[in-house]
């Protein structure tokens, strides 16, 4: 029988996991389809309860549903540290939570990056995205800085960590960027429809800067633009992080290796055929 993958998230109507996986299936030859569920906060419990029911054999989880979701399942450890899933595995019965963002943004990192150890790393958000890429750096003995709007939230984010201190955008932002490694932006800022956004601008980067952005849509964000303008050499754009959390997914529910190559110029074709301006 055909089994059935999903992601749960509201709004999840564009989302290109879909496309990703559903690419990933017809490589391998696998009968399965992936859709997309629009589930409130509300509904949430009610939809992973159903979905065991149905025999749905795998979950994604996504905005804003990550950290809720962690209270009806079994959550694995590291999922629980990072205080959010964003994958279930129904394979075993009872439905098993991981989060695959952390381990998805480390691939896409050590793609332009030998060895994390020791290398300063701002990040930009304190979020749910934030917190599970911070806490896999702040294992690989990265140094790390969280900074963040809301600064408390960037101090509660730090608590968790072992190596890392927090701060503003302001000020304090601009001072520190000289002396890092890596930039990451973990916020929505550059997102389609605010295309124009950017946290950080060409004048305080350092060509020997890596940056990399979370954000997909558009592929070349602000940021990414920036970073060309000031001369930086090693850009990860938003794309890589999405198919290689995917990926992760994809391994926990099929126990299959991934065709990252096809999920990723499944995920690029679409985004290369939006007309630009198009109100997503
Ligand atoms: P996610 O789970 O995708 O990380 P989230 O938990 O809502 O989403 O976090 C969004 C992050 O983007 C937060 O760090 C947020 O800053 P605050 O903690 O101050 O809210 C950040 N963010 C969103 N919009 C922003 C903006 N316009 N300027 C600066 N930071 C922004």
């Amino acid at each position: 029988m055909k089994r059935i993958y999903g992601i749960i998230g509201d709004p999840v109507a564009h989302s290109l996991s879909p496309v990703m996986h559903n690419a990933a299936f017809e490589k391998l030859g696998l009968d399965a389809l992936y859709l997309a569920f629009r589930v409130s906060k509300g509904e949430l419990k009610d939809a992973i309860r159903g979905a065991k029911s149905l025999g749905i054999a795998g979950l994604n989880v996504t905005i804003p549903l990550k950290e809720k979701a962690l209270f009806f399942v079994n959550a694995e450890e590291e999922a629980k540290k990072i205080g959010a899933i964003n994958t279930i595995d129904f394979g075993s019965g009872t439905p098993v939570g991981y989060n695959t963002d952390g381990i998805g943004s480390m691939q896409a990192l050590k793609e332009v990056v030998d060895e994390i150890k020791g290398k300063k790393v701002l990040i930009l958000g304190a979020g749910g995205a934030a917190r599970a890429i911070s806490f896999y750096l702040d294992a690989e003995g990265a140094k790390v800085t969280i900074a963040n709007r809301t600064k408390e939230r960037a101090a509660q984010l730090t608590s968790i960590l072992h190596n890392a201190k927090s701060i503003g955008l302001g000020a304090e932002l601009t001072k520190q960027l000289k002396d890092m490694d890596i930039l990451i932006n973990a916020t929505s800022v550059g997102m389609h429809p605010n295309e124009d956004a950017t946290l950080v601008r060409a004048d305080l980067m350092h060509p020997d800067l890596v940056v990399f952005d979370i954000v997909y849509n558009p592929m070349e964000t602000k940021l990414l633009k920036e970073a060309k303008k000031a001369g930086v050499k090693k850009v990860v754009d938003g794309v890589k992080m999405l198919v290689y959390q995917g990926a992760a997914s994809f391994k926990i529910w099929t126990k299959k290796e991934p065709p990252i190559a096809e999920m990723e110029k499944a995920v690029r074709d679409v985004l290369n055929s939006i007309p630009k301006r198009k109100v997503l």
